[in-house]
């Protein structure tokens, strides 16, 4: 007896004519009009505290999307209160019961208006382009809630153990006693969506703290689970600022575990505070990140230069390189470079930034000040290197919205400043090497940086990939061969990675369900 896994959702095109294209342009044109009021969602019940910050569109910061409430002290002593109370009927509510409620979430995805609406928020909300919106907060988001099902049902299911005449041993796959503290990032909705819910599945409650710049589309998943049916308190919204929410929810007796995914500094720094607050807790908390990258194109001179070239611009520049998957330096073989260079400047001449709202801009608006000048900080540093050079790009603009173009740096350095540390941006650093040190460069490619996301190898020579995949067994939890290192699917490619880039507990996959329960050995004679 083995259940099939689900289909991936299809990803609608929102071609010039299709329905769904008018669909889309009315929601997003209606919610660009609008500025609504985001409360926390507490045991159900909206609450507003007062304290309000702006959700504004990146790519046009005037436009105010919403004003949303800021959880505070007694906000967050409430929300945990809720979990609790919630979790005693969640935790016992059959497990069939429970996937319910995200495959109906999944089904109000695919059929009916919230795809407009999920798409809609993040497009004007996180400045992405339809397709960029569609591949996250359609198709992603509803294979999250779909997998996770499939993989739940599969683990509650399959646990055969061996049980001797006159005994019946089984284990039960318990959700954990405490509450789940999910962290969300800006940069995909699904993730925001996926971090409370695969706890939530296995019979957890959570509280979700979005990211300050996407509590606009983190409000309207909330929306879409309570029309799924969630019960109240089972997941609690509170917004607000990371260092009082993160102080207070991990101070907490009921602190069950993170899951988390963000910066590798914030990551290491709730690692501490759950360390040093261990004696207050009942159990070891569980705690499951994905944090940064510094993801890498290697190429062999047998690569295919179209593919290779293409790889470079789409991992580098779909969404402004804010994926933590997004290619931000590689690794050029000399005898392939003029040509290469040749077809990549013509293709980025092409490409086209702007509002979301036209549908034609490859690229949109990076998400707020403060990451307009931490990557263009880096620009600046490049351009003032005699070790670099800007081969392409290198302008920026934020007066309407938080504009830079994509920028190639190109350097003789292999160890230059852009080539190590994270951007978070439009930014991808060139390193031409001697074709002759191959193997030797991909030494220095491992041994770069300190993290270990994703990387790509671009060869036709088998040789060459094996030796590649050899020497970066430990570079990249998510390996590419001929593609590029971004657009994980779930159910396809599970995401995640070691090093300083997190616990490589696979988002999507059976791997990071299992993190969310606590099992029970029985035995019992007869
Ligand atoms: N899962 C996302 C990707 O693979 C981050 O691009």
């Amino acid at each position: 007896f083995s259940v099939p896994a689900p289909p991936n959702e299809p990803v609608k095109s929102y071609a010039p004519g299709t329905p769904e294209r008018d669909a889309l342009k009315k929601q997003l044109s209606s919610m660009a009009r609008q500025t609504i009021e985001i409360p926390l969602i507490i045991d159900g019940k909206e609450i507003k505290t007062g304290d309000t910050a702006d959700s504004v569109c990146p790519h046009d910061h005037k436009t105010v999307l919403a004003k949303y409430h800021k959880a505070g002290e007694k906000e967050i002593q409430m929300a945990i209160e809720s979990s609790m109370k919630a979790h005693k009927a969640w935790s016992r509510m059959e497990w069939h019961d429970r996937i319910a409620v995200f495959l109906k979430a999944a089904d109000l995805l695919s059929s009916t208006e919230w795809r407009y609406i999920l798409n809609a928020a993040t497009m004007l909300g996180q400045s992405k382009n339809v397709f960029q919106a569609e591949i996250d907060s359609a198709a992603e988001l509803a294979d999250f809630f779909r997998f996770n099902a499939y993989y739940a049902m599969k683990i509650y299911e399959d646990q055969p153990l061996h049980s001797p005449p006159g005994m019946w041993n089984r284990m039960e796959y318990r959700p954990l006693e405490g509450f789940i503290f999910a962290v969300a990032p800006f940069n995909f909705t699904s993730i925001c969506g996926n971090l409370p819910t695969s706890p939530a599945l296995m019979g957890n409650v959570a509280l979700l703290k979005p990211a300050s710049s996407s509590v606009y589309s983190a409000y309207w998943i909330m929306k879409l689970l309570e029309a799924a049916g969630l019960p109240e308190g089972v997941i609690n919204f509170i917004p607000g600022s990371g260092s009082i929410v993160g102080k207070i929810v991990m101070d907490s007796p009921d602190f069950g575990g993170i899951h988390f995914t963000g910066s590798t500094p914030t990551f290491q720094s709730m690692w501490k505070t759950a360390a040093n607050n261990l004696s207050k807790y009942k159990s070891y908390p569980r705690i499951v990140g994905e944090t940064g990258g510094k993801d890498f194109i290697f190429a062999h001179a047998s690569a295919d230069l179209k593919a290779l070239g293409t790889a470079l611009i789409r991992g580098a520049f779909e969404y402004q390189g804010q994926k933590c998957s997004a290619a931000s330096r590689a690794y050029i073989p000399k005898s392939i470079w003029n040509s290469l260079k040749e077809f990549m400047i013509d293709e980025l001449k092409t490409v086209r930034m702007g509002d979301v709202q036209d549908f034609s801009n490859f690229m949109n608006a990076v998400i707020d000040k403060n990451a307009f000048d931490s990557i263009t900080s880096y620009i600046e540093y490049a351009k003032n290197s005699n070790e670099a050079e800007i081969l392409f790009g290198g302008n920026y603009d934020d007066s309407i919205g938080y504009f830079i173009e994509p920028t190639v740096v190109l350097t003789t350095n292999p160890k230059f400043k852009t080539m190590e540390e994270e951007i978070f941006g439009p930014v991808l650093t060139l390193y031409v090497y001697d074709d002759d040190k191959y193997e030797e460069t991909l030494h220095l490619c491992d041994e770069t940086s300190p993290y270990s996301l994703t990387g790509a190898i671009f060869a036709q020579d088998r040789k060459a990939i094996e030796l590649a995949d050899q020497i970066l067994t430990n570079a990249a939890g998510n390996f590419y061969i001929n593609d590029k290192p971004t657009g994980a699917v779930v159910g396809q490619q599970p995401f995640g990675g070691a090093r300083a880039s997190g616990t490589n507990d696979k988002a999507g996959s059976y791997l990071n369900l299992l993190r969310w329960v606590s099992a029970r050995t029985i035995k019992e004679n007869f």
